[in-house]
C-alpha cells in the first residue's frame, strides 16, 4: 500500500487548518504504512506565485514544516515535485484523455471563473497535473482534505480512461483518504481557515503575532454571565487541543455562564504555544541546516524518480511512444 500526498508552497508557514487537516495525518500515515511519499508541489504553486525567490522560500518552508511536524526521511520519501520533471510528460498524456467538461466542472476553476478572474490554462489544467502526481507513483492512498476529494475522483477517471484507451493496466486507481470528513478547522472569522480568506492562525508564528490572531477570533456579544454557544470558532479551535473529558468540561463551563471569551482565547493561545513548542524547536534547528535539507530532498527525488521511471515507461509503451521496448 503506497501513500502519497503533496502541499503547495504558497506561504510563509502552514496554518492550523493545514496541520490538523493534512500534516498531522501525513505523520500518522507514515507510521502506519511503510511506503509513503510526500512532496512539495512547486509546479502547482506557479498558478499563483510569480516570483522565483518567493517560490524558493515557500518551498523551503514546506520542507521545514514537514520535518518539524515529524515527517522522517528514513520512513517517508520527501521530495520536490519539480525534481522529477517526468510528471509533466504524464500530465500531457493525461490531458489527451481528459474531457474539457470534466475540467470545467472542477471547483477551483469554477470559483475563479465565477469571481471574474482571468483564468489561465495552468489553473484550468491543475487537476491533470495533480492526477499525474498521483498516478506517476502508482499511489494507492491519497490523504487529502475534503476540498481535494473531487481531484482524486478526477484522477481515478483519468487513469481509467488512459487504461481503457490503450487497453492496458499502466495506471493504478488511487483511493482518497479523506481526513476529517466533516470537521473543517474554522478560521478567525468563523469561515473555513484558509490563506485566501486571510483568517489563519499560523503554526509557527511568533508569540506576538499568534496572540494577535487568537485575540482576533470573532465572537458574538453574549455577556460574560450568560451561557455560550460552543459550536463557534473559538471553542472549535480550542477543542483541537483538548481531550474529550476536557471538552465536556468546557461545554459545562460554557453552559453555566460566567465564562468570558477572553479567557477561552487565553487558554487557547497557551495550548497552541505548548502543543507546537517541540515542533517549533525542531523547525528552528532545521532552519540552520539548509544543506542537509537539500540533501534530504535530493535523496527523496532519487527514490521518487526510481518509482516513477517504470510507471512512465509503461505508459509510453502502452501508448506507442518512443522506442519499442
Ligand atoms: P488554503 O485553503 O489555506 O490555501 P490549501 O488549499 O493549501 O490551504 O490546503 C492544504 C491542505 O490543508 C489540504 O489538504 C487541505 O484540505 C487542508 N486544509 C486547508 N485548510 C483546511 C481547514 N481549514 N481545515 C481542514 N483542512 C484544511
Ligand atoms: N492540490 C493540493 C492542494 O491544493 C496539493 C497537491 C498537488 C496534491 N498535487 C497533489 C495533494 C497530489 C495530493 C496529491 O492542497
Amino acid at each position: 500500500m503506497r501513500v502519497l500526498s503533496g502541499t503547495k508552497p504558497t506561504g510563509d508557514s502552514l496554518h492550523l487548518g493545514n496541520y490538523f487537516g493534512a500534516l498531522k495525518q501525513f505523520v500518522l500515515l507514515q507510521e502506519k504504512y511503510e511506503d509513503a511519499l510526500y512532496f512539495i508541489a512547486d509546479y502547482h504553486s506557479m498558478t499563483t506565485v510569480r516570483d522565483a525567490e518567493l517560490r524558493r522560500r515557500y518551498s523551503m518552508n514546506v520542507a521545514l514544516d514537514y520535518l518539524a511536524a515529524g515527517l522522517d526521511p528514513d520512513r517517508a520519501v520527501l521530495f520536490r515535485q519539480s525534481d522529477v520533471p517526468e510528471v509533466c510528460e504524464l500530465t500531457w498524456m493525461l490531458t489527451t484523455v481528459t474531457p474539457m467538461g470534466m475540467l470545467e466542472r472542477a471547483h477551483a476553476y469554477k470559483a475563479a471563473k465565477d469571481q471574474g478572474e482571468n483564468v489561465d490554462h495552468g489553473l484550468f489544467t491543475y487537476p491533470v497535473l495533480m492526477a499525474a502526481d498521483i498516478l506517476l507513483y502508482h499511489a494507492d492512498l491519497v490523504p487529502v482534505g475534503q476540498d481535494q476529494k473531487q481531484h482524486i475522483e478526477m484522477t481515478r477517471d483519468m487513469a481509467q480512461r488512459f487504461n481503457h484507451a490503450y487497453d492496458c493496466e499502466a495506471l493504478v486507481l488511487p483511493e482518497p483518504y479523506i481526513m476529517d470528513d466533516t470537521a473543517t478547522v474554522p478560521g478567525t472569522d468563523g469561515r473555513k481557515m484558509s490563506k485566501s480568506y486571510d483568517n489563519t492562525i499560523q503554526m509557527f508564528a511568533g508569540k506576538k503575532a499568534l496572540k494577535k490572531s487568537v485575540m482576533g477570533i470573532q465572537t458574538d456579544s453574549t455577556p460574560v454571565e450568560e451561557a455560550k454557544d460552543t459550536d463557534t470558532a473559538v471553542f472549535q479551535l480550542w477543542n483541537l487541543f483538548a481531550t474529550p473529558p476536557e471538552r465536556e468540561d468546557m461545554v459545562e463551563r460554557a453552559q453555566a455562564g460566567g465564562l468570558g471569551y477572553g479567557d477561552v482565547k487565553k487558554e487557547l493561545l497557551s495550548r497552541i504555544l505548548d502543543y507546537f513548542a517541540p515542533m517549533r524547536e525542531r523547525r528552528e534547528r532545521f532552519e540552520g541546516q539548509p544543506k542537509e535539507i537539500e540533501e534530504i530532498l535530493r535523496q527523496g527525488a532519487k527514490q521518487a524518480g526510481a518509482i516513477a521511471e517504470p510507471v512512465l515507461e509503461g505508459c509510453r509503451q502502452a501508448s506507442g511512444l518512443g522506442r519499442p521496448g
